[in-house]
């Protein structure tokens, strides 16, 4: 069985492929993303690929892999870059990685929300260049959770998790929106299902960690902000294109919500001289939401398995039903 592997990955799951018998593993073994020609030639004639979040599968790349090509494992819990119909036309299988990365997505999606509400970028900044001269009753003063709304976009394993986090803070209620009521998730939370608009007009605190699809592709947009208050925290961990990132910019800048934090953006990266990046009242980082050491290496192997699995004909750990 041949395989490629689009990326450098944590060791350990290279190295269940690796001991695995009979695997051929071809690897892009850099930091950096697999030109696309490169990926077109390594993906040639292989069983199995094992791929990032960062590659496009599409319908170029099944072409380019050829009839042989049995299974695509991202190491992923998003699959938005796969051209889905396309590999179901040709009986390919797919795997991912869901749960494994929520605990450090949801952490991480406390950690920029806080940095967003409470000012913490800023405040840092202040220290180093001299603002801070002394405690001042009306300086760097943000918002805070207790007694708060906070509204869920998607309230799958991850947003369930941010929820069950911010819980303790003294969160008042729970909203969230979906393509329907999941009375089960909410129940945890005492989360009420309401649509998009009053989610927008009711919450202190906005948490997207939906799926990027059709339907929620640009979905936090002009009216979407302009419902939001003016005391209100937005914070995106899901993917950047779920957002009209000219419409958030407007937002921010215009004082119509007071502040954002994003862990993923359209394009990714950001481009240095974004405008996105000149605002005070917006933190950026560079998608990070399930980086912890444990995490990756946990991902990497589980991809790995779910490789293997495909290639043998078995159940996957985890395939994504198409
Ligand atoms: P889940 O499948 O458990 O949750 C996805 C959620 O999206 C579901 O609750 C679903 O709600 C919701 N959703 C789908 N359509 C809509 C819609 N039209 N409006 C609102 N919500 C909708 O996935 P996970 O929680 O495991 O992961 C969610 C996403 O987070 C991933 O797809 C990925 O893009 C992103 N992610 C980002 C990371 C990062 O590093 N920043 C790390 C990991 C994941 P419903 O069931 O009602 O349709
Ligand atoms: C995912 O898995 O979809 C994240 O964006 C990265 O872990």
């Amino acid at each position: 069985m041949a395989v490629f592997v689009t990326r450098r990955i944590p060791a350990e799951g290279l190295r269940v492929l690796s001991q695995a018998g009979g695997c051929r593993v071809q690897q892009w073994d850099s930091e950096e993303p697999v030109p696309r020609a490169q990926l077109l030639a390594g993906v040639a004639g292989k069983h199995g690929l094992l791929c990032l979040l960062s590659d496009r599968i599409d319908r170029e790349v099944l072409e380019a892999a050829g009839p042989d090509l049995k299974v695509i494992s991202t190491m992923s819990v998003g699959f938005d870059h796969l051209a889905l119909e396309e590999i179901k036309k040709r009986g390919i299988r797919v795997g991912y990685t869901p749960d494994v990365l929520t605990d450090a997505t949801a952490e991480l999606s406390v950690a920029l929300l806080l940095s967003a509400c409470r000012r913490l970028p800023e405040a840092v900044e202040q220290v180093k260049n001299g603002g801070w001269t002394t405690w001042k009753p009306l300086w760097m003063c943000g918002y805070g959770l207790s007694d708060s709304t906070v509204g869920i976009i998607g309230l799958g394993r991850i947003g369930q998790a941010v929820a069950r986090r911010l819980k303790p803070f003294g969160v008042k209620k729970f909203l969230y929106t979906g393509s329907g009521p999941k009375p089960e998730s909410g129940a945890e939370f005492e989360a009420e299902f309401v649509p998009l608009t009053r989610l927008a007009e009711e919450s202190d605190f906005v948490v997207v960690t939906c799926a990027l699809t059709p339907a929620t592709q640009g979905m936090c947009n002009k009216d979407f902000f302009t419902r939001m208050k003016k005391t209100s925290v937005f914070v995106n961990t899901s993917r950047g294109s779920v957002v009209n990132q000219e419409d958030l910019y407007n937002a921010l800048a215009h004082g119509q919500i007071a502040a954002a934090g994003l862990d993923v953006t359209t394009p990714e990266p950001l481009p240095t001289d974004h405008p996105l990046l000149s605002l005070k009242n917006c933190v950026i980082l560079p998608h990070i939401g399930s980086a912890t050491y444990a995490t990756r290496s946990t991902m990497a192997v589980l991809a790995a398995n779910n490789l293997l699995a495909g290639l043998r004909g078995e159940a996957m750990p985890h395939e994504l039903l198409l």
